[in-house]
């Protein structure tokens, strides 16, 4: 607590080698930082967003499968550069791990999007889920906890659903975060492209 929000909003990063797997996390600190995740903007206030916690083990090693499966198709669709590259293989650490990680956290939107709907209920329709994920990570971040923003498993969501009594027609899932406390402490910034190079004023510059 007491992390600075620019050390924090640059120091949330994607952790997965670094997850203490031997060390629970209170049931009382997910429900903190999900507390304040509730806070996040999400379209006309519906809070359509729910939050499934997981932290029994059967069920962690049931979605673990499931995520390690989806992993491995995803990783077959890399290129070689890509499949060898640092990220890849901490995700593979990640995905060989999964069903270790103490708390799964599964943010889902009610409702399922049709195949016709608008570009602008697409759009809020994830949109109203992701701020509210991302202020989750940062709490998380700020009590010395590490999280990684996973969609991987939504290849497999149906059998996820049935394993977690999820209705499938009538709940989406949305991203899987799993938390741990940090193996040691030392938040990083990641690399990023300078703004210079994503933004532009007034006028659109490819
Ligand atoms: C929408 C989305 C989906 C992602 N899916 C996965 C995933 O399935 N597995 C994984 O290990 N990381 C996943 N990531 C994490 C990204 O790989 C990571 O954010 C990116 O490489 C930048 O690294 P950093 O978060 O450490 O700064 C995802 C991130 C986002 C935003």
């Amino acid at each position: 607590m007491g992390v600075d929000f620019d050390e924090v909003a640059t120091t949330t990063r994607s952790v997965r080698r670094r997850l203490d797997l031997t060390r629970p996390v209170a049931r009382g600190v997910v429900e903190e930082c999900l507390r304040l995740a509730l806070h996040a903007p999400n379209g006309a206030n519906r809070q359509d967003w729910r939050f499934l916690v997981i932290d029994a083990p059967e069920l962690r090693a049931g979605i673990a499968e499931h995520y390690r499966a989806a992993f491995a198709a995803y990783r077959a669709t890399l290129s070689d550069e890509v499949a060898r590259s640092g990220m890849t293989t901490s995700a593979q650490y990640l995905a060989d791990r999964f069903q270790d990680v103490p708390v799964l956290v599964l943010g889902c939107a009610r409702g399922r999007l049709t195949d016709s709907a608008s570009a602008a209920k697409r759009s809020s329709f994830y949109g109203s889920v992701y701020p509210a994920l991302w202020s989750f990570m940062m709490a998380a971040r700020s009590r010395g906890l590490g999280t990684t923003l996973t969609t991987v498993h939504l290849a497999r969501e149906r059998e996820v659903a049935e394993l977690l009594g999820i209705p499938f027609d009538e709940v989406t899932q949305v991203a899987l975060i799993p938390l741990a406390h940090m193996a040691n402490d030392g938040f990083h910034a990641g690399p990023r492209r300078a703004l210079g190079e994503v933004m532009s004023w007034n006028n659109w510059q490819p």
